[in-house]
């Protein structure tokens, strides 16, 4: 594609004035908002006034006064829209990981009362690592006879059979980008009695999900990737609306009990998906992905999956064209369909590469063991960023100026 027609692609484009939503540093190409999600305007000023305002002059009086104390149930109502999950179904809370635990050890707590000889919990190999060691964390406290089984991420749906209690799917690969099928696994699940509970960390702001419409029962995901809610944003669950009081939450703290404030000595669970939180929420951060979150008030996502769409074969199509030589694998070749918002190249040197490209000004990652990873996400990155950006992979590859001892150096967080 040529300069003109990309220019044109950006005129036509009816999310190219989101960008002025967002604080981005100058004459940088940000692709790693699957990652860490850029800082939306207002936030800092929100963050401001929760600080100094309500924190340093209201002071306690803030839980009530400021509304901080329905804070989690606002939030995830926010972000249920996002996510095609009905009112009352969402809370914002703790990390993914933490969620997960909860979720998942219900799950299989739930689904023993009906299949008591079940013992297996399954997932993929695609699976982001804290979700394994989650649940090989349950299956150790449970004992019992529980065990993890991975398979291969294509091969999930056959090998949903009946020794299963739970799974758990992330429904975008981190590393790949392969999206499963939501709506035909879930009523595969359903049919064989297993509990499903998805991550939806790669794909709530990515595209349309629609977590009522496929039947899906729990869900988690995080908020700092394309919810923009900055980084260690309070994560989410989902526990759908005819479940909700079958739920025995393990980490029964006080902030899911029904009367916190009345100091029980006996836990009772709050109604419906608040029962899942358990301690006091982190406040300053809840208040920053809060006002993150109104970014998305206006936005449709059908065209941001749109965009994200055209913009993973530009630039597929432009490293074709302009470093046809330079070694890189597609990592990310699935149809349509089957894919989420990022597009991964792997090459022997991926590491080296990366951290020359972000020293250019085109900020994606790496992921181990050889993947550069791009994320794409249309609100703030345009289609003449995706060209520049490849035009610069191009050079460093052409020039070999990746080739230097200070990129090979490996920092704590790749
Ligand atoms: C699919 C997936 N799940 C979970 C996590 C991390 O979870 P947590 O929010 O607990 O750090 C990540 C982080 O990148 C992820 O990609």
């Amino acid at each position: 594609m040529n300069k003109l027609d990309i220019d044109a692609l950006d005129q036509a484009d009816l999310l190219g004035s989101y960008r002025d939503k967002f604080d981005l540093p100058e004459g940088i190409i940000y692709l790693d908002g699957n990652s860490l999600g850029a800082l939306p305007k207002g936030v800092a000023e929100r963050v401001a006034t929760v600080v100094k305002d309500e924190w340093g002059q209201s002071l306690i009086k803030s839980w009530n006064v400021h509304d901080w104390y329905p804070q989690p149930g606002r939030v995830g109502d926010k972000i249920a829209r996002l996510i095609g999950a009905e009112k009352g179904t969402v809370v914002s809370a703790d990390s993914t990981s933490v969620n997960l635990f909860k979720l998942l050890t219900a799950a299989v707590r739930l689904n023993a009362k009906t299949h008591p000889e079940r013992r297996v919990i399954l997932s993929d190999t695609g699976n982001f690592p804290t979700n394994l060691y989650i649940i090989q964390g349950l299956v150790d406290l449970l004992g019992d006879g529980y065990e993890m089984r991975l398979v291969a991420p294509e091969e999930i749906a056959e090998a949903f059979n009946d020794d299963i209690a739970a799974a758990v799917i992330t429904q975008v690969d981190y590393r790949t980008g392969r999206r499963h099928d939501m709506a035909a696994l879930t009523a595969r699940a359903k049919a064989v009695g297993i509990k499903v509970i998805w991550d939806l960390c790669h794909s709530a702001g990515a595209f349309p999900i629609d977590l009522s419409g496929s039947g899906a029962e729990l869900a988690v995901g995080c908020s700092y990737k394309y919810l923009n809610g900055g980084p260690g944003a309070p994560a989410y669950l989902y526990v759908a609306a005819d479940l909700q009081e079958s739920i025995r939450p393990p980490l029964s703290g006080w902030m899911g009990h029904t009367t916190p404030f009345d100091f029980d000595l006996e836990y009772k669970p709050a109604e419906g998906v608040a029962r899942n939180l358990c301690g006091t929420p982190s406040v300053v951060g809840m208040s920053a992905l809060e006002t993150a979150l109104e970014v998305w008030d206006d936005v449709d996502l059908n065209l941001v999956r749109e965009k994200s769409q055209r913009m993973i074969e530009l630039f597929a199509e432009t490293v074709d064209e302009l470093c046809p030589d330079a070694g890189f694998s597609q990592v990310t070749i699935y149809p349509e369909a089957q894919r989420g918002s990022q597009i991964s190249l792997g090459h022997p040197e991926a590491y080296a590469i990366m951290q020359a490209l972000i020293d250019q000004g085109v900020i994606g990652d790496f992921r181990a063991p050889n993947i550069l990873r791009f994320g794409m996400t249309p609100l703030y990155v345009s289609y003449g960023d995706i060209y520049r950006a490849v035009e610069i992979l191009a050079e460093i590859m052409a020039t070999g100026s990746w080739d230097q001892p200070q990129y090979y150096a490996r920092s704590a967080v790749t």
